[in-house]
């Protein structure tokens, strides 16, 4: 095993969903021997515990005070964090040559392509990880090549992809279907896609059991190598030392709380609802999934960041001991939690490997980016889940939550839809264990690492 040759700098872009896999990447890495640095902007860094195993390291996005809130827009946001982020990374790496610790190697979010142009400057090995899942990645790249017409249009669907089953205008990531909400982010995905033959490797966080009609159709095509799911090693029954929480939490949590409340439930019998770090709920969607929720007449744990601005008012009091609202929890200690029986997840690639890999079933109540494709897999290609039906509006009403929570908590596909979440969290728990696929990948990548770059 390598010992300290090499240092790997990690770049993640400064959200809870980026900065969570490139993290437990970091924490990979080191568990292999070699010294892992994260580097993420100031404003986000005092969220991330420090650890033995990875250091932490700033470089500036320009807004050093508020981050992203302080832009006047997301493409002046990622504009500025491409010019000072290139600076600030390129000094903090210079460094670290200087200091006896010479970086061998940058990952980098694909969010922040323009770190291939640093680590080409300073002639050092690139990896490009993605956040997504590779079957979502697998559409942006068929888009980008120019191989389906964009946007999509509706008389031409369903769409067909390499690997994936037929998708509906609703089952595309919401970049793909309504381009026009989200051009910033979009140019950052594709510009992503334009560094494939550039960069040395092409990291995803999944694994191949659970994509791999996909990677079977794309062997050859493109470059991934899948080395997830990026979820602490203790959830996963692998014992890294001092691996058994993400480390980074941009939000107070209110943990110790659900797990005392949770202790008061029976086993199994818990609905956790989760929106992830991004998604602005609307008021509507609230109002209803609220009157749902009461209406399954189950115990329910929500997490809801401004609860107070949009809950029903008189809700909490109405439902009483039956409901615990908090603003932010540790996720994965409150979905292993053994009073926990199902998900109502908005189906960010995170939480959806998360829900995988500790076995929990899914209802999913998406609102945009990857998440209606996430969801249409959820139901259909590992049958752990279903979706809540959107009405013209755009809303998952009362009634149909309440339908998704009987099939998914008590119904005919109750028991096939546990079967399989027990099946892909062991399949989940193979790929990173020794031997196991990703667990294979990441060791060839430091053997590669350890011979170094011509
Ligand atoms: C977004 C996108 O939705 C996602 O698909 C994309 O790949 C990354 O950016 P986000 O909306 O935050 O991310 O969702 P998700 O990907 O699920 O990540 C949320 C993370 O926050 C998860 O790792 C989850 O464990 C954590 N979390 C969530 C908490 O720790 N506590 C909570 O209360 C809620």
């Amino acid at each position: 095993m390598a010992k300290l040759k090499c240092h790997v700098i990690i770049v993640a872009y400064p959200a809870q969903g980026h900065i969570n896999p490139l993290l437990q990447f970091a924490k990979r890495l080191a568990s292999k021997g070699l010294k892992a640095t994260l580097a993420t902007t100031p404003y986000t860094i005092n969220s991330i515990q420090a650890s033995p195993a990875v250091g932490i390291e700033p470089i500036s996005d320009g807004f050093d005070e508020g981050g992203f809130n302080q832009a006047s827009s997301v493409e002046a946001y990622l504009e500025s964090f491409k010019t000072t982020g290139s600076r600030t990374l390129t000094e903090l790496i210079l460094k670290f040559n200087a200091t006896g610790f010479p970086i061998s190697c940058i990952v980098y979010d694909s969010l922040l392509t323009w770190v291939l142009d640093v680590a080409t400057r300073l002639r050092v090995y690139s990896a490009l990880f993605l956040t997504n899942s590779a079957s979502v990645c697998s559409m942006y790249w068929h888009f980008d090549k120019g191989v389906l017409d964009f946007p999509v249009k509706k008389e031409t669907l369903p769409v067909s992809f390499p690997g994936l089953p037929p998708l509906g205008f609703f089952d595309l990531p919401s970049f793909l279907a309504f381009p026009t909400n989200h051009s910033a982010y979009l140019d950052a995905v594709f510009d992503g896609f334009h560094c494939l033959d550039e960069t040395d490797w092409v990291f995803c966080n999944s694994f191949e059991d659970l994509e791999i009609e996909l990677v079977k159709a794309m062997n050859g095509l493109w470059p991934v190598v899948m080395v997830g799911p990026m979820v602490p090693s203790a959830y996963l029954d692998q014992q890294i030392d001092g691996d058994t929480a993400y480390g980074a939490s941009l939000w107070e949590t209110e943990t110790d709380q659900c797990l005392k409340w949770l202790d008061t439930k029976p086993s199994q019998s818990v609905i956790y609802v989760s929106f992830g770090s991004m998604a602005n709920i609307s008021a509507k969607q609230v109002e209803e999934m609220a009157w749902g929720l009461k209406a399954s007449n189950r115990p329910f744990l929500w997490v809801i960041k401004e609860s107070e601005n949009k809950l029903p008012v008189d809700f909490l009091d109405s439902v009483g001991e039956i409901g615990l609202v908090v603003s932010w929890c540790n996720q994965l200690e409150v979905l292993t939690h053994q009073a926990i029986r199902c998900f109502v997840s908005h189906c960010g690639w995170n939480s959806t490997l998360e829900a995988l890999s500790v076995g929990v079933p899914m209802v999913c109540v998406t609102q945009w980016s990857d998440q209606p494709t996430n969801a249409k897999f959820v139901e259909d290609v590992w049958k752990v889940g279903v979706r809540g039906k959107k009405d013209e509006e755009g809303i998952i009403t009362r009634e149909e939550l309440e339908k998704c929570l009987k099939e998914v908590m008590g119904g005919e596909r109750n028991r096939e839809i546990k079967t399989n979440a027990y099946k892909w969290r062991d399949a989940a728990k193979k790929a990173v264990s020794m031997g196991g696929s990703s667990d294979t990948n990441i060791n060839q990548f430091v053997s590669k690492l350890l011979i170094g770059k011509e």
